[in-house]
């Protein structure tokens, strides 16, 4: 069988993944609480057989203007999964869980109890949290990488091992005899570290995935490496280009190839935002409506990035021949010589900045072929297991995707006509694994 891509869906705060979602016209502006906005949303992902649902997390609701804009994250993750859960059959559902402002065995219940109610669809996204405004809600700065990586791995080892601790066959419910199950295969696992301990079990059956599968976030620092290259089925990236796409991508499978595991147990799910129209120019104007307040401010970038003045007043101009010959590509920042070639097409500074050369992920703008010509040529170069794409705005971004860049990658053969399984390990095709992996264990 040919490869075929993953796809997962960014589902974060109700609007969309651009600040200006929550006032689209037909959006409705109560979304951020709304967990039936999240339902539906789930099922138009599903109606596309996309293999999962992401759902980032600080853990907290980061806001840069909340004058103005919408927190970047759902209310709380778990409660976003456990109604998606019970409104969706097939897709799986992966949630950020901080390892380090989390206890392991509040984890490893959650998600193993999320599992089970969502019948095998449930993932964590192990990661460690960055940023001194989420540390300040647990009272704390944030740790060195050295401890936030060291309690890390005791973390989803010890979740582990509390997932394992209620044995396979141990439930035996016979009503006729009166065993509930089998004593001797629950048992406590007395577990600890430097950083965290537990004593077990955990009293959750296995699900029918056995137990969640474990995603990490985030780029490839060598301690970020080392984490997924030991425990994740899958990784949620950022590049900016095929080529740091594919040395991302290299680097994870090296790292699972070191921890005894085969490179192929670990997908690089690449990043991707969609603004979808019919042509070019109806989608630069979608995003100049969704992006616009922050165009000065990247104007004011975009002049670090291109090393030439650009004058904000001016934005309906391209740059003149003598700045487009002046203009060098800053060394500091992956994504500007992206930027310097939009601005070489001749674009306003205007629709260079609608291309979305500082957003956070590529950007593609345009009609639905466009964004499945990128994903191709991505996924053919290898760059990529597949995307985790996060819509402009979901109201009608997420149809626009499931309805018309889906069937284009059906068509070519890229991506599967239907779930062939039921379960996220399914939908991963990655190994069975019930507890600890006993191949990573120094
Ligand atoms: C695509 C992507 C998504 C991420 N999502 C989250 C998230 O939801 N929550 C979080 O705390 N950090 C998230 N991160 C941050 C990483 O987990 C990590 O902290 C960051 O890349 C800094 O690396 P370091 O921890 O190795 O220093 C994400 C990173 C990337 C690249």
């Amino acid at each position: 069988m040919t490869r075929q891509m993953i796809i997962g869906m960014h589902l974060g705060n109700g609007y969309g993944a651009l600040a200006g979602a929550w006032r689209m016209p037909g959006v409705d502006p109560t979304s951020y609480t709304s967990f039936d906005a999240k339902v539906r949303q789930a099922q138009a992902a599903e109606r596309g057989k996309l293999q999962f649902l992401f759902l980032p997390d600080g853990p907290s609701s980061v806001a840069a203007d909340i004058e103005h804009e919408a927190p970047g994250f759902n209310l709380d993750v778990m409660m976003t999964l456990a109604a998606v859960a019970r409104g969706t059959e097939r897709i799986g559902m992966v949630a950020t869980g901080s390892t380090t402002f989390n206890e392991p065995f509040n984890l490893a219940r959650q998600f193993k109890a999320l599992d089970i109610m969502s019948h095998g669809r449930a993932g964590w996204n192990a990661i460690t949290s960055a940023g001194d405004d989420v540390a300040a809600n647990y009272g704390v700065r944030i740790p060195s990488s050295a401890d936030r990586y060291g309690r890390a791995h005791e973390v989803v080892q010890l979740v582990q091992a509390l997932w394992g601790s209620w044995g396979k066959d141990a439930w035996v419910h016979d009503q006729a005899s009166g065993q509930f199950a089998r004593s001797a295969e629950v048992a406590p696992i007395n577990l600890g570290g430097k950083y965290v301990a537990s004593r077990g079990p955990l009293y959750i059956p296995p699900s029918e995935q056995g137990q969640p599968v474990i995603f990490h976030a985030g780029g490839a620092s060598a301690n970020a490496l080392d984490l997924a290259g030991r425990y994740a089925s899958a990784v949620i990236g950022a590049a900016f280009s095929i080529e740091d796409a594919r040395a991302q991508r290299a680097a994870f499978r090296n790292a699972a190839e070191r921890a005894g595991r085969d490179p192929d147990e670990i997908k690089f799910i690449a990043g991707l935002m969609t603004t979808i129209a019919g042509d070019k120019r109806a989608a630069l104007d979608r995003r100049i409506i969704l992006t616009e307040r922050a165009f000065p401010q990247r104007a004011a970038y975009l002049q670090q990035m291109l090393g030439v003045r650009i004058d904000p007043a001016r934005l309906d101009e391209p740059l003149s021949p003598q700045q487009l010959a002046a203009a060098r590509p800053s060394p500091g920042d992956p994504r500007s010589g992206h930027a310097l070639k939009i601005a070489r097409e001749g674009w306003s500074l205007r629709d260079v900045l609608a291309h979305g050369v500082i957003d956070y992920q590529p950007v593609v703008a345009g009609p639905p072929i466009e964004v499945a010509d990128h994903m191709q040529r991505w996924f053919e170069a290898e760059a990529a297991d597949g995307f985790w794409v996060a819509p402009d705005v979901y109201h009608d971004g997420l149809d626009d995707f499931v309805d018309h860049v889906v069937p284009i990658l059906q068509g070519r053969g890229l991506f599967h006509l239907d779930y062939a399984g039921t379960t996220l390990r399914d939908h991963l095709g990655a190994p069975a694994q019930y507890g600890l992996d006993h191949r990573i264990m120094r």
